[in-house]
């Protein structure tokens, strides 16, 4: 291939990139700036509620500007495209490429379309993957390396907080803190102290209280923490919790985990309750499941404890050597409390993977 063969082979591809979404044990809740986090959070990239997503670019000769098409499902979404085409705009100066591209993007869901669960964390991710993988190629590097990854963390991150976590699989923190010097409020990076084997392959049943669109957004939820009456001890709770999650990841600890993740989860919905104005995205069903989950802990003595979102879904998070016994009480006794049945028997994950 000649060199002009070559260049004109550059400047136009197709990238693709599937990756997870992810649920936090310690939460991010409340941030500032250009999307900083106001306390550090950890959590566990899923398996199985992933995002699909393709570029395909074309480079335009420098001033015709950028312009996206995109897609999901198969279907045009302008809402979306117009929220991605802003994000995309505002990147321009990182990514050079942006200013003059065509950009045909389609993308869809693993998990089902209005299942509850928040995509913009797999969404954003894949969408960072995409763009930083595309930057590489027209730079003639291909190198997936740290520099990499944590590029990608960053402009995810830009797009979704969460999402930042989401480029790696496993258990991973996003924000600085105290004592661990990898850490950044400006991208995530992967847990790199041990994790104990008991934590390596916890599952998550995600038990879909509603599939409705949320009340009350995360964008919002997060700006209710300005001014809020608990946010200082929010913010040193979340610091406790982290240092104390750091210690029981290397243990065998599976009370410890149980407390902290329960104690997080209940926490971030406390914060929305006491919040001006106060709201409530647990429903009835959403407590049923909580009161069910803590009742076969105790009765069965088995370690499984419960996360939530934002939003009226619950996680209920256990070891894989109980998954059969798990399974059964979900049909039996928690599945009438989800919205026509559905759950998701998802888990830790490897994290994205370049398709
Ligand atoms: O990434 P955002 O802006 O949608 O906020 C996510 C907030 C929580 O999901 C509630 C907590 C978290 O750390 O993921």
């Amino acid at each position: 291939m000649n060199q002009a063969q070559n260049s004109e082979k550059l400047k136009s591809g197709k990238v693709a990139w599937k990756s997870p979404s992810n649920i936090a044990l310690v939460k991010y809740w409340g941030k500032h700036g250009n999307q900083l986090p106001r306390n550090p959070s950890l959590s566990i990239t899923l398996r199985e509620a992933v995002t699909h997503t393709e570029f395909e670019y074309h480079v335009k000769p420098t001033g015709e500007g950028l312009t996206v098409d995109f897609f999901f499902e198969k279907k045009p979404a302008t809402a979306f495209r117009d929220r991605i085409l802003g994000f995309l705009e505002k990147r321009m100066p990182a990514f050079p490429f942006l200013n003059n591209v065509h950009l045909t993007i389609n993308s869809n869901n693993t998990f089902p379309h209005s299942s509850g669960i928040a995509s913009s964390a797999s969404a954003f991710s894949s969408i960072a993957l995409c763009i930083s993988s595309i930057q590489q190629t027209l730079s003639g590097n291909q190198k997936k390396g740290n520099d990499f990854y944590r590029q990608a963390s960053g402009l995810a991150r830009l797009g979704s907080g969460s999402a930042g976590r989401s480029v790696y699989g496993g258990y991973v923190v996003w924000g600085a803190l105290d004592g661990f010097n990898e850490y950044s409020d400006d991208y995530a990076v992967p847990i790199l102290t041990d994790v104990h084997p008991v934590f390596k392959d916890i599952q998550d049943a995600i038990l879909i209280v509603s599939d409705q669109k949320k009340k009350v957004g995360s964008t919002a939820g997060h700006a209710l923490m300005e001014g809020h009456p608990f946010a200082g001890a929010r913010y040193d709770q979340a610091i406790k919790n982290m240092n104390s999650l750091h210690h029981i990841l290397k243990t065998s600890d599976l009370d410890g985990f149980v407390e902290i993740v329960e104690n997080e989860a209940l926490s971030l919905h406390a914060l929305m309750m006491a919040s001006n104005p106060g709201y409530l995205l647990m429903e009835y069903n959403t407590i049923q499941i909580i009161e069910k989950i803590r009742a076969f802990r105790i009765k069965k003595n088995i370690p499984v404890c419960f996360t939530l979102d934002a939003g009226p879904n619950v996680h209920l998070l256990y070891p894989n050597e109980y998954k059969a016994e798990v399974v059964e009480w979900i049909d039996e006794d928690l599945s009438e409390f989800c919205s026509g049945g559905k759950w998701i028997d998802d888990g830790i994950g490897q994290g994205p993977e370049q398709i």
